[in-house]
């Protein structure tokens, strides 16, 4: 059934982050319905409505942001790629698997190994500005980190508070595949993103109008999360070909081994400010 929909809503609607949300939604309702159950708690979270007021408007302008992140006014001067939150966190962070936002804020204040300290949900935004979005950091308080820590703790609602102790991770977080039975092998990397990849993110990685760049001056930087093989196969085996996810772990190993033997931004750290 949820075929059906993708068929009839066109291919347009299926290529935007909303549309495919909007689909996936659709598709449990009627389903929902249809099977004469009153709706599921599956669909509690879609239909949550946001707060109302100056808070709900905050809320608001945080999705704006993670959908927006290069282009929107605010988030522009501290975005130094083509890339969006939205880009690995899919759907807005309201994928379940991809980047989940849900739930995470109940784990900050959360122990980060990488910065040997305890973080708050709004500095582990602001990390992603500057690895993920090879950018610089908006000041920790500002209207960029509020709006979108609001964004993420309404998503967030519900879900039982529990501190990490161990990583800044919230209960969703993606689970890192083990090593596949044979080493990564970019050779056969090469051939498998030519087939099911470069369609979208183009031959040399630059990105086309459906999809963003991979490797190259426009993509996230080598401190980034997916700048690790392991980490990038974890999320490519949930994440890619978008919605149609189905590598094996050695495929999804290979692919992140041949994008990620391509060059980058280099990672430079500066002192917050
Ligand atoms: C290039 C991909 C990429 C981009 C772009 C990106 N992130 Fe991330 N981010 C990641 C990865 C990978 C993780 C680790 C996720 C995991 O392990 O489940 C992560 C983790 C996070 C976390 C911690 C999640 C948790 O479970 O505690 C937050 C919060 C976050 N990112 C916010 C953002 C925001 C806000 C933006 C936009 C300003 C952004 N990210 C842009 C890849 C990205
Ligand atoms: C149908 C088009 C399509 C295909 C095929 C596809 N992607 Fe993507 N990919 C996207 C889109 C679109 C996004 C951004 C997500 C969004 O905006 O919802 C994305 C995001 C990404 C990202 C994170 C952001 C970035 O650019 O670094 C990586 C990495 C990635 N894709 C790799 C791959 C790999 C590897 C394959 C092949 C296994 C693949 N994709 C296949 C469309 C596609």
């Amino acid at each position: 059934m949820i075929d059906a929909l993708k068929i009839d809503l066109g291919d347009t609607m299926n290529r935007t982050a909303a549309g495919r949300f909007a689909i996936r939604c659709i598709g449990i309702f009627l389903f929902t319905t249809l099977a004469g159950q009153p709706l599921a708690v599956e669909t509690a979270f879609a239909q949550q409505t946001y707060p109302p007021g100056a808070l709900g408007d905050v809320v608001r302008l945080g999705e704006t942001l993670v959908n927006e992140t290069n282009e929107h006014p605010l988030t522009k001067p501290f975005v130094g790629n083509s890339l969006k939150c939205t880009s690995c966190h899919l759907d807005a962070g309201r994928h379940e698997k991809a980047g989940s936002f849900i739930g995470v804020a109940a784990a900050y204040p959360a122990y980060s190994p990488r910065e040997h300290s305890v973080i708050t949900l709004e500095d582990r935004i602001l990390n992603c500005f500057i690895r993920s979005q090879n950018g610089t950091r908006p000041t920790n308080g500002s209207k960029v980190p509020v709006a979108i820590a609001a964004y993420i703790t309404w998503l967030s609602q519900g879900t039982p508070l529990r501190m990490n102790p161990a990583k800044p991770l919230g209960p969703k977080h993606m689970a890192i595949l083990q090593s596949p039975p044979a080493a990564p092998s970019v050779k056969r990397g090469e051939l498998l993103y030519q087939e099911r990849c470069s369609s979208c993110h183009a031959n040399d990685g630059i990105g086309t109008d459906d999809g963003p760049p991979v490797w190259g001056d426009l993509s996230f930087n080598d401190g980034a999360g997916l700048a690790g093989v392991p980490k990038m196969a974890s999320w490519l085996k949930v994440a890619m070909p978008l919605d149609d996810t189905d590598l094996s772990d050695q495929e999804a190993f290979d692919i992140a081994a041949y994008v990620n033997s391509h060059t980058r931004p280099k990672f430079v750290a500066k002192p917050n400010p």
